[in-house]
């Protein structure tokens, strides 16, 4: 899989899942913008990446304000030329304090559907127009199992997951004349700061979780759900990044491919 010469934008790329997608794009060739709302995170990665002999540079971004991520794209071109890659990767659990509640409210409501479809709307819009330009580009969205299957206790997120897989193909179709391919990845379950938060309340409102860790908790998800019996890691999302980044991806769009242990099967 060769990304030499591309430049590629990953969204949320300070931790987590997307720091291993901006690796994995970096080893193969890419160059890298680490964009994040969180800039000191954004800055570690960038630096860690520069350090080992790739080219990346931090970007602050709020990928619900659409001037924000104007100026992230703006940003990307100026300091390498073009843009080739988009990875809608930044997304959120809940709002502030969502782990200390049972049911979520009006504000993780609102703020999941901000930052996990508007997000990956906003940034779709303001990279693709670049690329319609060069009639050429790849976008990769994060969407989750949860968007294709219902689980107990987040339905905004459920809710924002499908649209983010229903945003893919709509986007898909939009984005093909102009020679842009459009795919979402659907991970199953990873230990990131994200599930740190799920697992933490699950601790305290789910009846087979408590007295457990976070992490013993989040063991027994695994081990319920997913039929291989193993957690997913980033870096398993960051190698089918790289490859629907790359030209061997050419003839793939709108699709939306599960990474998840067997998960779920469709
Ligand atoms: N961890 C899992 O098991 C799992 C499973 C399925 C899907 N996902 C999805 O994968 C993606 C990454 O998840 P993760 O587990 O690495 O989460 P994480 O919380 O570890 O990282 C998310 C990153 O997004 C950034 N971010 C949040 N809001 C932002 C905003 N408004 N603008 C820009 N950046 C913002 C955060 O600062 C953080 O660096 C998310 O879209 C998540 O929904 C995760």
């Amino acid at each position: 899989m060769d990304l030499n010469g591309k430049v590629a934008v990953v969204t949320g790329a300070g931790r987590g899942i997307g720091r291993a997608i901006a690796e994995k794009m970096a080893e193969h060739g890419a160059r890298i913008i680490v964009a994040d709302v969180a800039i000191d995170n954004a800055v570690h990665v960038s630096e860690d990446l520069n350090a080992d002999g790739h080219e990346a540079e931090p970007i602050a971004v709020d990928v619900t304000r659409q001037s924000s991520v104007d100026r992230m794209t703006r940003g990307a071109v100026a300091r390498f030329g073009r843009l080739d890659i988009l990875v809608n990767n930044a997304g959120i659990i809940g709002a502030r304090g969502w782990e200390t509640r049972g049911r979520p409210n009006d504000r993780d409501w609102d703020t999941i559907y901000a930052v996990n479809v508007k997000g990956v709307a906003n940034a779709t819009n303001a990279v693709s127009r670049h690329m319609r330009r060069q009639n050429y580009g790849k976008i990769v969205n994060i969407a989750s199992v949860a968007g294709r299957q219902g689980s107990p206790g987040n339905p905004p997120y459920n809710v924002s997951k499908a649209g983010v897989i229903s945003l893919t193909q709509a986007t898909a179709l939009e984005l093909a004349p102009f020679n842009v391919n459009v795919n979402a990845i659907c991970p199953g379950l990873l230990w990131t700061p994200m599930w740190e938060r799920i697992a933490t309340r699950q601790t305290k409102y789910d009846a087979a979780s408590k007295g457990l860790s976070p992490r013993k908790a989040f063991e027994r998800t695994v081990a319920e759900r997913i039929p291989l019996g193993r957690e997913q890691t980033p870096e398993d999302i960051g190698n089918l990044a790289v490859f629907l980044a790359s030209d061997l991806a050419e003839n793939i769009t709108g699709q939306a491919i599960n990474v998840n242990g067997g998960a779920r099967m469709d």
